[in-house]
C-alpha cells in the first residue's frame, strides 16, 4: 500500500474518531479554519510528556485559566507556577515552562516562533515539543513521534529491532508516512490511534483503519511489538 493511502485512511479514521480534548481543535473545525492557539498546544504537549491525558485535563484548564496567555504566565512568580503544577511530577518541565515564556515574550514580542525550527531554539523546548506545536499549530509537515507512534510503526512495518535501538527506523517510517496536507491532523491521528486502537495488550485490530496493511497482525504477532531490550 502506498505511504499516501496509509495516510488518507488514517485521516479518513480521525475524522469520525478524533479524540476530544481541551486543548485540541478537532477536524471539523479545522476544516472551518479554526486555528489552534499555538500557546495552548505548547502547554498541553509539556504537560502530557510523562503524563496521562486523563491526569493531564484539570492542570491545563487551571493554568488556561490563570494565565490565559503566553505574557500572562511570563509574568508569573515562580512559586504560584510550581505549586500550580503541583502533583504533576517532572518538575523540570514547569521551571522549563517559565523559562520558555518568558524567552517567548523577550525575544519574541510574545509570538511563539511558527517553525520547528524557530521553537527548537526556545530553552526547554526539546524536539518532540518542536515536532508537536509546529505540526498541531501550524501545520507545518514535522514528524511527531513519541511511545504510541513507536508502538504503531513497529506493528504496521513489522520492526523486530528492539527499543531503543529501532528509534531511529521508527522515526524514519513515521517521517515517510507524515502527509503534506493535514499534517497536524495526522500527528494527532497516529497518537490517538496508537492510544485507543494500537494499544499496548491486546490492541483492537478488527477496527483498525491500517488492519489491512499491518505486517505484524497479517502474522499474528501485533502484541509481541514493539520488541524492548532487557534492562
Ligand atoms: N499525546 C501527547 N500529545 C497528544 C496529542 N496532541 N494528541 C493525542 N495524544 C497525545
Amino acid at each position: 500500500m502506498r505511504d499516501e493511502q496509509l495516510s488518507h485512511d488514517l485521516l479518513a479514521w480521525y475524522d469520525r474518531h478524533a479524540r476530544v480534548m481541551p486543548w485540541r481543535v478537532g477536524p471539523a473545525d479545522r476544516r472551518a479554519g479554526v486555528r489552534p492557539d499555538p500557546y495552548a498546544v505548547w502547554m498541553s504537549e509539556v504537560m502530557l510528556q510523562q503524563t496521562t491525558v486523563a491526569a493531564v485535563r484539570d492542570y491545563f484548564h487551571r493554568f488556561m485559566a490563570r494565565w490565559p496567555t503566553v505574557g500572562d504566565l511570563a509574568a508569573a512568580e515562580d512559586g504560584d507556577v510550581m505549586a500550580e503544577w503541583a502533583g504533576l511530577g517532572y518538575y523540570a518541565r514547569a521551571r522549563n515552562l517559565l523559562k520558555c515564556a518568558r524567552a517567548v515574550v523577550a525575544d519574541h514580542g510574545g509570538q511563539f516562533p511558527d517553525s520547528r525550527e524557530g521553537l527548537l531554539a526556545l530553552p526547554g523546548v526539546g524536539p518532540y515539543t518542536a515536532s508537536a506545536v509546529a505540526a498541531i499549530a501550524f501545520d507545518e509537515p514535522a514528524t511527531v513521534v513519541d511511545g504510541n507512534v513507536e508502538r504503531v510503526m513497529s506493528r504496521v512495518f513489522l520492526v523486530e529491532t528492539p527499543l531503543p535501538a529501532a528509534k531511529p527506523e521508527l522515526t524514519d517510517l513515521a517521517a515517510r508516512l507524515t502527509p503534506q496536507d493535514r499534517p497536524g491532523d495526522h500527528a494527532q491521528a497516529v497518537m490517538d490511534l496508537g492510544a485507543t486502537v494500537c494499544t499496548p495488550k491486546s490492541p483492537a485490530c478488527g477496527i483498525c483503519p491500517w488492519m489491512e496493511p499491518c505486517t505484524a497482525r497479517a502474522e499474528g504477532v501485533q502484541a509481541t511489538l514493539p520488541r524492548k531490550t532487557p534492562k
